[in-house]
């Protein structure tokens, strides 16, 4: 069976340029090879990796039945961070049932009661902030998503359990995104336990002790169950399977674990570019800030998130640069057909949101952020993908849509900022996501907006 074309280069320099540019290595490929392409990356003797772009091939490898792929191949480097029952390593019908308890609380009326939660959380941080002074997007997104999570997944309340955990975690995504880290998740040898010193050692260490304050709390709250609080941790703790089961101590831990680190750097990473780009833009930051004066003093988180201009800001930044830059790999478990192409047992298709969001002929001069196109036209769930889709599709989606335009119009009516470095910043690889390169996210205040008055 003839396979779509793609680079002939050994795949140990396929891997290392896919690791290392991630961004260019697709979009090379594309410009080459076209439309579906066919990599080799994962070493000596392995599957093919075709990656599709094309929104009618999007459509069918989203509406594909799910236990015709096997999604494991890509997913099981994630068992030792968050566990064997985290809803991303389950297939058919366990994976079903975890995200028909998951999906709730993310959606609605749920979701709409963290609303004032995210907006409080949001101007605690930015009180530090004095015109003048210099900031990281890198430091102040995760301080503020990360916050925002442990509140409204946990419903931790500050104190030192909310410290200690806060502190730990961010350490904890901080090591696995550098080299040496995350090699020994796609290295089972190098799984090690020699000592505390030892990097399988230390992790190992840090791991017990989350799970020991995560554990802590679930008994914690078994002993005091308060059905009338709104937090994710209370609300899948009384979740109900069809078969009227429970989650276990076990699978809430690994949801919670899953829920926290697929969800606060993902948002932070989309806010810093959402930064980036609006202040690269001076015509898009003047009409956010027109948008924005129109908001009354005080306003309801849910008329913040309605307006149309702020959305399509959000919109575009994950058009241009979605974080995570392709769907989860599915591996072909009977053979089936995908773009017209046949394909074998073992070959692993790829969903690439990436180019898909590249495409000139769904999105006019692709390469420019213009949100007025989100304005103009809707898209399909085929050409607009940021948050996946299909059985597989991000839970989050809603919520981070959510807290990404609370955040950024909380902090645009507090502050005028701009860019502290003008050079274009460049998609780098960080863990599972593509964050600005260090230019640009370091941003200046210049200053104050006057609140208005009730
Ligand atoms: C801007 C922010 C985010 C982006 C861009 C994003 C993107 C993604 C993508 C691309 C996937 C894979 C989808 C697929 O393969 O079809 C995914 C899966 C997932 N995301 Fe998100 N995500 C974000 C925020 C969040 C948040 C806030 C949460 C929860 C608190 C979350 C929880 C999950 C979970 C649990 C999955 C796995 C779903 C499954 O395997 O069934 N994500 N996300």
């Amino acid at each position: 069976m003839k396979l779509p074309d793609g680079p002939r280069t050994p795949s140990l320099l396929q891997t290392i340029h896919l690791i290392a540019q991630p961004t260019g290595f697709l979009e090379t490929c594309a410009q080459r090879y076209g439309d579906p392409f066919t990599v080799r990356v994962l070493g000596l003797n392995s599957p093919p990796v075709v990656f599709f772009s094309n929104p009618q091939a999007i459509q069918e490898l989203f509406t594909v039945p799910s236990k015709q792929f096997d999604f494991s191949k890509a997913t099981h480097v994630f068992q030792p961070l968050m566990g064997k029952q985290s809803v991303i390593l389950q297939e058919g019908r366990s994976h079903q049932r975890q995200r028909q308890m998951l999906m709730p609380p993310f959606h609605g009326d749920r979701m709409r009661a963290y609303g004032q939660e995210i907006c409080d959380i949001t101007e605690q941080v930015i009180t530090q902030w004095t015109p003048g002074s210099t900031l990281s997007t890198h430091h102040y997104m995760p301080e503020i998503t990360l916050q925002i999570i442990l509140r409204v997944v946990f419903g931790l309340d500050p104190g030192p359990r909310f410290q200690q955990l806060k502190q730990l975690l961010s350490s904890l995504l901080e090591d696995v995104t550098t080299p040496l880290y995350s090699s020994l998740f796609f290295f089972p040898p190098l799984q090690q336990d020699l000592g505390a010193w030892s990097p399988w050692g230390h992790f190992l260490r840090r791991r017990q002790h989350i799970d020991d304050l995560i554990y802590a709390e679930i008994s914690q709250r078994r002993l005091q169950l308060d059905s009338s609080r709104t937090d994710i941790l209370t609300l899948l703790m009384s979740a109900h399977d069809d078969n009227g089961q429970q989650l276990t101590d076990i699978e809430l831990r690994d949801q919670l674990v899953s829920l926290l680190l697929l969800g606060y750097e993902t948002t932070a990473a989309a806010l810093a570019w959402a930064f980036y780009l609006i202040h690269s833009s001076p015509e898009v930051l003047q009409k956010l800030r027109a948008e924005l004066d129109t908001l009354p003093c005080a306003p309801e988180p849910e008329v913040i998130t309605q307006l149309p201009y702020l959305t399509a800001v959000c919109q575009e930044t994950l058009r241009i640069y979605p974080i995570g830059l392709i769907c989860v790999p599915r591996m072909v478990k009977e053979p089936m057909q995908v773009g017209g192409y046949e394909f074998d047992i073992g070959t692993i298709l790829v969903p690439c949101i990436y180019l898909a969001h590249r495409r000139p002929e769904v999105y006019a001069e692709p390469e420019l952020f213009k949100p007025e196109r989100f304005v103009e036209q809707k898209f399909s769930a085929y050409e607009f993908l940021p948050f996946g889709g299909g059985s597989r599709g991000c839970i989050g989606t809603a919520f981070s849509m959510y807290e990404m335009k609370l955040i950024l119009a909380t902090v645009l009516s507090h502050f005028q900022l701009a860019l502290a470095d003008r050079r274009p910043a460049q998609p780098v690889r960080r863990g599972i996501t593509i964050v600005p390169s260090s230019g640009g996210v370091q941003m200046v205040i210049t200053g104050e907006h006057k609140r208005k008055q009730g």
